[in-house]
């Protein structure tokens, strides 16, 4: 993937080589586990124009009774096995959000149905998995979009795209990013499902949680990482070693293709009257001409010689993401989504690298992970 192609198809989507695209006709959809995130999808497809919820599944019979009931003014049939949903004539689109191992042989399959794919991230939590779906979307003639909401974040586009169009910060050359919490309290952890503590299901904390926040990194840095070295481990209640049970800490650095450097740590050690570094989520962006607050969205010059300047215009400051809205209007309009397969499989690999430099204790290449992309 060559940088300035990428975000030409970022930014503007392509049509080729698309299914052809159902016009303003009604729209029908299909939900592949329906616990917490897909209830939220499910609500959100239930919100859209002209789209109606055909089918459900999923292997809990109390999450499809509930998700029944939320979609009863379609009245959607209740399957158990994904399977069954594949050769639905009336499912023109699927969303997934099952457990993260599941992600990539559930949207391969509904990809070669033929059925559009809305699916939760992370795209894999191997390099196989994400290989299998890479292959499936590159001979499918319909598309998948990932759950990586961010990308649909109006203020962000904005201040990336002065970034990148602009050249605000002039060449950028280095992002420090952070993701702190406070501590994990020990009823939270009963409270989350079995797949989410076991790293094999969930792919651990940074691939399951931080692909949003190293998506964006990657989003920003318009390349791709050539190697990562990092380490974590899960720190409290006692320290464990990485692999074992989800990582509640780890800290990696990327070097990229185009030489850009990222440092990205996550902490759920962050003592709530610990005010510095307390802002959760944070992205700075270092150039040549001054540093970008990706989040807040306000520029630095690098002489201090102006005043910190607002990137956001008025009226896109508060204005929420249209992830859901825009896959429905691509599918319509014939438009390969903005966070489509590319933006999925390079987020998902970048952070399994990452993880794997923490497990083994090295550096890893992109090349060692052996998918074409
Ligand atoms: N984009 C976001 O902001 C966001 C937020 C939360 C979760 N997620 C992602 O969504 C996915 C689901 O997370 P969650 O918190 O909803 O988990 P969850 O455990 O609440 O839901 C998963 C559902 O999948 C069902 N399921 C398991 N195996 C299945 C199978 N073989 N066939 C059909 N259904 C099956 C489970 O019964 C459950 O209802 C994860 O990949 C997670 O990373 C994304």
């Amino acid at each position: 993937m060559k940088a300035q192609t990428a975000r030409r198809t970022f930014l503007f989507g392509t049509a080729a080589s698309l299914a052809a695209a159902p016009g303003d006709r009604e729209i029908r959809t299909a939900h592949i586990g329906i616990g917490n995130r897909g209830t939220s999808l499910l609500k959100q497809v239930l919100e859209q124009r002209n789209v109606r919820v055909t089918a459900i599944c999923d292997i809990d019979p109390k999450a499809r009774d509930a998700a029944q009931s939320l979609a009863h003014r379609d009245n959607p049939r209740s399957f158990t096995e994904y399977r069954r949903v594949l050769d639905l004539n009336d499912v023109d689109a699927v969303a997934i959000a099952s457990p993260c191992d599941l992600h990539a042989e559930m949207a391969s399959a509904c990809l070669d149905a033929g059925k559009y794919v809305y699916c939760e991230k992370p795209l894999g939590i191997t390099p196989e998995q994400v290989d299998l779906a890479l292959k499936a979307s590159r001979r499918a003639k319909t598309f998948l979009q990932i759950g990586q909401q961010l990308r649909y974040m109006p203020g962000l586009r904005a201040v990336i795209a002065q970034i990148h169009n602009d050249k605000v910060i002039g060449t950028p050359f280095v992002v420090k990013a952070q993701r702190h919490s406070t501590p994990v309290r020990p009823e939270a952890d009963a409270a989350r499902p079995q797949w989410y503590l076991d790293p094999k299901r969930s792919g651990d904390l940074i691939v399951e949680n931080a692909v949003h926040n190293i998506d964006v990194c990657n989003w920003v840095a318009d390349s791709r990482p050539a190697s990562a070295f990092g380490h974590g481990k899960r720190y409290l209640p006692k320290s464990v070693p990485a692999g074992s049970i989800m990582m509640d800490g780890f800290s990696v650095e990327y070097i990229y293709e185009n030489d850009m450097h990222l440092d990205y740590s996550q902490l759920y050690l962050h003592p709530r009257a610990l005010k510095e570094l307390a802002n959760g989520q944070w992205y700075m962006v270092f150039g040549e001409k001054g540093t970008v607050n990706l989040s807040k969205g306000i520029f630095y010059d690098i002489a201090g010689a102006a005043e910190p300047r607002e990137m956001i215009p008025a009226g896109v400051r508060d204005a929420g993401e249209n992830a859901m809205s825009d896959f429905f209007a691509c599918i319509r309009d014939g438009r390969r989504p903005f966070a489509g397969i590319e933006v999925a499989a390079t987020a998902a690999l970048t952070a399994i690298m990452g993880r794997e430099a923490i497990y083994q204790r090295r550096m890893i290449t992109w090349k060692e992970l052996g998918v074409t992309l």
